[in-house]
């Protein structure tokens, strides 16, 4: 049975509402950020001085003997950016922080969106849309599947957190089981990789549909 307005719309018009139809779905779907932390700013102004990221970046994430975070246009302008940074930046990061004595703090996903949010001044930003087909190829082309997607080379299957990536988890993953994989990266004669906020993002979709 059909609706009498439905069935006076011409077939052309039917595809064309479905298809709109189908786009606003999509669109309110990639709207809602896959269960990110939101972050608070005093919270992240608090944890930069006490973790001594300050000691580095500057007190208010200005710059100093480290790259200046500060800002919605810097390094720190999303959250994939934020995670992206921190990963293609973290062997000389962790030299200066092993050099400086400076214990490697712990982070996790709720204090990740913390300094996120106390650096880029937002909240909320939009990422760039990740796509999770490319992802898979990004995860090939950057070494992870070649430890992550074998047997037996002791790094963890990702696929049982599916649906809970994000780039905050990013980001406490890298603090928490950075040291870790590079330690295997070295041993297996792998270089550590850069990533682009794009290719971040495109990596979070991946892992998210991961079965
Ligand atoms: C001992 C000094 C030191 C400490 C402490 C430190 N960093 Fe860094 N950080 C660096 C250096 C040096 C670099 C640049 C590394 C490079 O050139 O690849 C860097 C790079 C970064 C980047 C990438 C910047 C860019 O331009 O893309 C981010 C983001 C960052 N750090 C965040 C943090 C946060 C958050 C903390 C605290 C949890 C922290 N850092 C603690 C020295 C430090
Ligand atoms: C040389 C092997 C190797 C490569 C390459 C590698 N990883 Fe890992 N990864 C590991 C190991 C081992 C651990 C666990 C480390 C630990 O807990 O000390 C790990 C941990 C992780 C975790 C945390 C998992 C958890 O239990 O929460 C994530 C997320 C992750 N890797 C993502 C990646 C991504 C993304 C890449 C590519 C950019 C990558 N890995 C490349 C070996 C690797």
């Amino acid at each position: 049975m059909e609706l009498p307005v439905w069935s006076g719309v011409d077939h052309m018009m039917r595809s064309l509402l479905v298809l709109a139809l189908a786009l606003a779905i999509l669109a309110a779907l990639s709207g809602c950020s896959k269960g990110e932390p939101q972050g608070a700013a005093t919270n992240g102004e608090k944890l930069f001085a006490s973790f001594k990221c300050a000691s580095c970046h500057g007190d208010k994430g200005q710059g100093g003997s480290a790259p200046a975070l500060a800002g919605s246009s810097g390094p720190v302008s999303s959250p994939d950016a934020m995670a992206a940074a921190m990963w293609s930046h973290a062997t000389k990061m962790w030299q200066a922080v092993d050099a400086a004595g400076i214990e490697r703090p712990r982070i996790t996903p709720e204090q990740a969106a913390d300094l996120y949010a106390y650096l880029s001044g937002v909240s909320g930003r939009q990422n760039p849309v990740g796509a999770a087909a490319r992802g898979q190829q990004v995860f090939e082309a950057k070494l992870c599947a070649s430890c992550h997607e074998q047997v037996d080379t002791g790094a963890p299957n990702l696929a049982v957190q599916a649906g809970r990536f994000s780039a905050f988890s990013m980001v406490a993953a890298l603090w928490q089981h950075g040291s870790g994989m590079l330690a295997r990266m070295v041993a297996q004669n792998k270089e550590w990789q850069v990533l682009s906020a794009q290719e971040m993002a495109d990596i979070i979709a991946y892992l998210n549909t991961k079965k």
